[in-house]
């Protein structure tokens, strides 16, 4: 029994040098001391011996266990070193590496042209709308005078979330909003989102910006409305810009008009921007229809007010000859750092 212990002391010992971790120095205790150990189960047998070898055999195993204790106790030092270094060398900062360059964002070429376009409106007193782009067919639709057999209506054209909610066509919803919630005079422009059921090409993309304008007052004419909007073509294209009205339809607005301006890029000579005719269509207008100011509560007979649409997009293509729309939303840095 007296080998055994020896033994026991001697490889215990051994394994506690050799311990690379608090780990190791754990399952070494656990193997000898621990309720399974091997010095434990010696002092198990110790009944089978007799009265005169019990207390020797005894006082040995108290020693070993004290050395084997003691040699743990001291071997925890070193093993903390060892584990703390190998931390430390994972952990090591190279100072001296060239650090990641963050690279600087840009202002979107669509956000560019959209301030520059609200700067020239809010110096003529007007203010910003906002409206949801998840919109009801009653804002959409119905309460801008759109005939219940409009194509535009139809599931070909517009993106249906239910029966009554869709993504909004058009900015135009927002003028029911306003006038619903706001008294004349009003004076705002709405830019945002717009969504239809185009399928892409390079001037087709099913979201696209819009830019809404709406003034509501008394005694507003469509002269109110030339005067607008050709002091804006002036501003944004160039100081010698000619505006054009053509009449067109549109539900929500009597008499309505598409309105060009006169080429920047030729003055009007005829070049490739305008197709050569001289005149680039930017957006549609109107003075606001009486059954539109009747639905958001406004008297017809005492207000009138007109109401303009522009593509923004389409606005900054020209502007800054881009010929393809898709460019707008693949957010390629090296396009959108260009302007
Ligand atoms: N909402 C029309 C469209 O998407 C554009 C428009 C035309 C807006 C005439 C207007 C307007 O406010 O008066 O085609």
């Amino acid at each position: 029994m007296r080998e055994k212990l020896e033994q026991i002391k001697t490889l215990a010992l051994e394994e506690i040098v050799k311990a690379q971790s608090m780990q190791e120095l754990e399952q070494v205790r656990i193997k000898y001391l621990g309720k399974k150990g091997e010095l434990t189960a010696v002092l198990r047998g110790m009944g089978g011996l007799s009265q005169e070898e019990r207390p020797i055999v005894g006082q040995i195993a108290n020693e070993v266990r004290e050395a084997i204790e003691n040699s743990l106790g001291s071997a925890v030092e070193g093993v903390k070193a060892i584990e703390k270094n190998a931390r430390l060398a994972v952990e090591t900062i190279d100072v001296t590496m060239p650090g990641k360059s963050q690279e600087i964002g840009h202002r979107h070429p669509l956000n560019v042209v959209l301030d520059e376009i609200k700067g020239i409106f809010m110096g003529m007193g007007f203010k910003i709308a906002e409206g949801p782009e998840v919109e009801t067919v009653f804002y959409n639709f119905d309460a801008l005078n759109a005939p219940q057999n409009h194509p535009s209506r139809d599931l070909s054209d517009t993106f249906y979330i239910s029966e009554d909610i869709l993504l909004r066509t058009q900015t135009s919803p927002v003028q029911v909003r306003t006038m619903e919630r706001s008294k004349p005079p009003i004076r705002v422009i709405s830019p945002g989102r717009c969504f239809r059921r185009d399928t892409p090409d390079a001037t087709h993309s099913p979201m696209f910006h819009q830019i809404e304008g709406l003034v509501v007052d008394k005694n507003i004419t469509m002269a109110d409305l030339k005067g607008t909007l050709d002091l804006f073509a002036k501003q944004f294209f160039g100081v010698g810009t000619k505006t054009k009205f053509r009449p067109h339809y549109f539900p929500f607005t009597e008499p309505s008009a598409e309105v060009d301006v006169s080429c920047f890029k030729c003055q009007g000579a005829g070049c490739r921007v305008c197709k050569g005719s001289g005149w680039i269509e930017i957006l549609g207008a109107g003075m606001v229809h009486p059954n539109v100011l009747k639905v958001c509560g406004i008297d017809p007979e005492v207000y009138s007010g007109f109401a303009f649409g522009m593509g923004l997009d389409r606005i900054a293509m020209l502007k800054h000859e881009i010929d393809d729309i898709r460019l707008f939303f693949e957010n390629d840095m090296r396009f959108i750092k260009q302007f």
